[in-house]
């Protein structure tokens, strides 16, 4: 099939490029000119795993086309997935404008029939509002259908997630608009939930607050284990053999990051109060988040007793391992705090050095975990990358200034790591 992906971002690059993988011819647009000449020559402009090689072999292949003029791939495509950014405004809300420019310029241009997928993370009721909008800016009489396909990957394993979905949910208005969708995603042989657009769209905000709702959950039990000296990582383990709960995402931490979870939570709280729910469940999903932020820098306050003058070397900056994604990264507010308080800082990624010196000030970037350590007064460690689980812990203590470590994601045995001689303080245990 001949498919139109407009944006490529995390999301509209990975469908894109798994897409034209399993056999579709697919046309990628952006608006940003320097981005999709980039993408051209084979180029992501991201750190994804495997992204990079699978889009060289479709472009190769000639199944994958980028562009920035979206007249071309209306003209040359039936499926449209809208695929652009919905960043937060001020108030919490979304901010939808670039959806009903995407959906006006299809509208422009539309010749036949066109079936317009919403697959950016949208309110529910969008669906209709990008109806409403294509029927507004019609230029002649071309019958067309909306769907709504919330995407679920996640960032670090996005083509495994594309290629091997729990689910796909289809949110449509006409059996028509269902068998294409259905003829798309045939390759990828996974479960297909279809419902109405509305229910498509809140799938999407309910599973992202219920992932962060999981999180805060166990973070508030690691703050209790801390309290009665229990060990959170028993309790989780303890609470995720029980099927209807699961382990995943009940791992303890300095809170969830990224530009998924903080936006579509304060954007479903936006919604619920719009429509008129008190959703006072979110509101405590974000205090416990924020929190948690403040409860990290006190432990390394506790551990160093001053931070004026103080050197704190810090082990991972990215949201998550496998990203060089800073966007609401837990090491910003943490760092910052640091700072504020008269400490001096060191800090080392794999991948998102570049863009954390664009955020992050007065920091001292380093090469490697060992020279990050060196001389430091303590390593706090922000993200569980593997070359961070991997470190050669008793050369990490003979550079430390003092053999204190503050982990804020669990990645090291409290017993062992107290055996080599370690001042040791992590989350819930
Ligand atoms: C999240 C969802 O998991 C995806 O399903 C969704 O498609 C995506 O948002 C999106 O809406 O685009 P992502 O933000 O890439 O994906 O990353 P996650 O793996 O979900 O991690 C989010 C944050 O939660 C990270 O900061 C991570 O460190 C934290 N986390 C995760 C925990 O603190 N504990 C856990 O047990 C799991």
């Amino acid at each position: 099939m001949n498919l139109a992906i407009i944006g490529t971002g995390y999301v509209g690059l990975t469908t894109g490029v798994c897409l034209s993988d399993v056999g579709h011819t697919v046309f990628c647009v952006d608006n940003d000119i320097k981005k999709i000449n980039m993408l051209k020559k084979g180029k992501i402009p991201i750190y994804e795993p495997d992204l990079e090689e699978i889009l060289k072999r479709n472009v190769r292949k000639k199944r994958l086309f980028f562009t920035s003029s979206i007249k071309e791939v209306v003209k040359k495509t039936e499926v449209i997935f809208i695929c652009v950014g919905t960043p937060p405004r001020e108030d919490g809300s979304a901010d939808l404008s670039y959806i009903e420019d995407v959906a006006t310029a299809i509208a422009n241009n539309m010749d036949s029939y066109k079936l317009i997928v919403d697959k950016s993370t949208v309110p529910v009721e969008t669906g209709k509002r990008v109806e409403t909008t294509i029927k507004r800016n019609l230029k002649k009489d071309v019958p067309f259908d909306v769907a709504s396909n919330p995407e679920f990957l996640r960032e670090g394993t996005a083509v495994h997630d594309t290629m091997h979905p729990d689910r796909l949910v289809i949110g449509v208005s006409s059996k028509k608009a269902e068998n294409i969708l259905k003829q798309v995603y045939k390759p990828l042989k996974s479960t297909i939930l279809v419902t109405d657009i509305k229910s498509a769209e809140l799938i999407k905000h309910a599973s992202n607050s219920f992932l962060a709702t999981k999180i805060s959950f166990i973070n508030a039990v690691a703050n209790i284990c801390e309290l009665c000296g229990a060990d959170v990582e028993k309790v989780a383990e303890g609470m995720g053999l029980d099927k209807r709960i699961g382990r995943a995402f009940l791992n303890a931490g300095i809170g969830f990051g990224g530009f998924c979870f903080p936006k579509d939570l304060e954007a479903f709280l936006w919604i619920s109060k719009q429509l008129g729910y008190n959703f006072d469940l979110l509101k405590s999903v974000k205090t416990i988040n924020e929190n948690q932020k403040k409860t990290f820098v006190k432990k390394i306050e506790d551990a160093l007793w001053n931070l004026k003058g103080k050197t704190v070397a810090i082990l991972g900056l990215a949201f998550k391992p496998n990203t060089d994604d800073m966007r609401f990264a837990p090491s910003i507010t943490i760092i910052s705090e640091l700072q504020q308080a008269g400490a001096k800082i060191k800090a080392y990624d794999p991948k998102a050095q570049e863009r954390a010196k664009e955020i992050l000030k007065n920091v001292t970037y380093c090469r490697t975990p060992y020279e990050t350590v060196k001389g430091a007064d303590c390593l706090a460690i922000l993200t569980e990358w593997e070359d961070v689980k991997n470190m050669d812990l008793s050369k990490v203590k003979k550079l430390l200034k003092h053999p204190i470590i503050i982990d804020g994601r669990n990645v090291f045995d409290p017993e062992k790591i107290k055996s080599l001689g370690f001042v040791y303080k992590s989350i819930g245990r």
